[in-house]
């Protein structure tokens, strides 16, 4: 297991288990090959990664035994789960086999410490919310590099690259032979001559496959993932040009449908967030349509100076319409099943036949309360003459917010009578 960091040391330490650790795996097979006595540098990078794998067990043990009540997945903090699993890895990992038995294989067995690295990295790409997609690029790279090195210090272990006088030319020579297997390029320049190399090609050729069906498919999906609003805005363009093929749908039309998807993909409006809340628990939804409506809640004076336990029940009750220069939101007459809050764009008022336009509504106003108030139809038209971003608010939660909030009622009766004459 790994320490789930919960502030900046515990994290800083993670960075450091995955730093010695990429160390020892960059350095520990170049040291096989080479087989004679470890360089000095790898022999003080081994040492300190001794203390420090001896440490991190410590470490481990220690936050085993800690309290953790915000910890999602508690039943994985247990020392005997621990002991039993990943403390075995750890001291694999710590056992300095490379020091002790030079040039045996035996001292791979440290590499296992990289299944803790590739743990500490899902655990990061599953918590990161804000940019989870760099960071699987980031830790695709990772690997990649990584394999590529591992293949070609087994390329060069196999004897790929025989003629060649100094060790760097020969490992440029093997990397650059394990990076076009890899990718499945494989120019044929450098080709297997000995058994094992050949077997050892083609189970590489095999890996390579699939690295590349890994690759393609991460970046695929993190162009197409990144941004919600715009693959919604992609997909109802999609559909509108298949409408436009089919049904000769003449050309006002299409830009005028065109333009609102586009409206609602600029303003991030074409992503339903309201969908997404349906999935949380309430109390968890409530706060986060409040925090997400606050600035547009503030927009509106109704709303001045009330009490926040109102600002969530408002918040969870209200929805977002947008509409098109042209709309007709209420018509004269009609029974009305909801009131609106205008928070951007421009609205007129109609009353009368012929109608006869009697003000004007901007950011901050609210209209349709009439209806709902005084049990009656629309007591006017009301038409948008820009595109407009409003929230409604539905009959019965407008009932809940009357009863509940007297002042806020009296504020609306208020203005009801005053667009009535009252
Ligand atoms: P309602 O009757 O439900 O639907 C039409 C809305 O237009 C109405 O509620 C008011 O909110 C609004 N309205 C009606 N008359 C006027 C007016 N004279 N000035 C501004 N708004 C009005």
């Amino acid at each position: 297991m790994i320490i789930y960091p919960r502030n900046t040391w515990e994290k800083i330490w993670q960075v450091i288990i995955v730093i010695t650790t990429t160390f020892i795996g960059m350095l520990m097979p170049i040291e096989l090959i080479l087989r004679d006595s470890p360089g000095l540098i790898y022999d003080r990078i081994s040492q300190l990664s001794f203390v420090i794998f001896a440490l991190d067990i410590l470490f481990i043990i220690r936050y085993c035994l800690q309290e953790h009540p915000n910890e999602v997945f508690e039943e994985n903090i247990s020392i005997r789960r621990y002991l039993k699993t990943w403390f075995i890895i750890d001291l694999l990992a710590v056992i300095p086999f490379d020091l002790l038995f030079t040039g045996s294989i035996l001292s791979l067995l440290r590499l296992l410490k990289m299944i803790k690295v590739g743990h500490i990295m899902s655990d990061t790409y599953q918590k990161e919310v804000r940019s989870p997609y760099l960071w699987l690029i980031g830790f695709s790279v990772y690997w990649i590099v990584l394999t590529s090195h591992w293949l070609s210090c087994g390329w060069l272990g196999l004897g790929g690259i025989p003629n060649e006088p100094d060790f760097f030319t020969r490992y440029l020579r093997a990397l650059y032979w394990s990076v076009t297997t890899l990718t499945t390029v494989g120019y044929g320049d450098i080709t297997p001559a000995t058994n094992w190399q050949i077997i050892y090609t083609m189970l590489v050729q095999i890996m390579g496959v699939g690295v590349y069906g890994y690759i393609i498919g991460n970046v695929a999906g993190v162009f197409s993932k990144r941004d919600p609003a715009r693959t919604q805005y992609v997909e109802n363009i999609e559909k509108l040009t298949a409408l436009v093929r089919y049904r000769q749908l003449p050309s006002s039309l299409q830009s005028r449908i065109r333009d609102y998807y586009l409206y609602l993909w600029k303003k991030r409006l074409g992503y339903d967030e309201t969908l997404f809340l349906e999935g949380l628990p309430e109390n968890l939804q409530r706060d986060v349509a409040l925090y997400l409506k606050n600035d547009i809640i503030e927009k509106i004076p109704l709303f001045h100076g009330v009490r926040s336990k109102f600002m969530h029940e408002i918040a969870m009750q209200m929805e977002p319409l947008v509409l098109i220069p042209g709309d007709y939101i209420c018509k004269e007459g009609k029974i009305g099943h909801q009131m609106f809050f205008v928070i951007q764009g421009t609205l007129s008022v109609w009353v009368g036949d012929p109608p006869e336009q009697i003000s004007t509504m901007q950011s901050g106003d609210f209209f349709g309360e009439i209806a709902l108030f005084m049990n009656t139809p629309r007591t006017a038209t009301v038409r948008a003459e820009s595109y407009c971003d409003l929230y409604t608010l539905d009959s019965s939660a407008f009932g809940k917010v009357m009863a509940q909030y007297p002042k806020i009622a009296k504020q609306i009766e208020r203005k009801a009578k005053l667009r009535q004459g009252l």
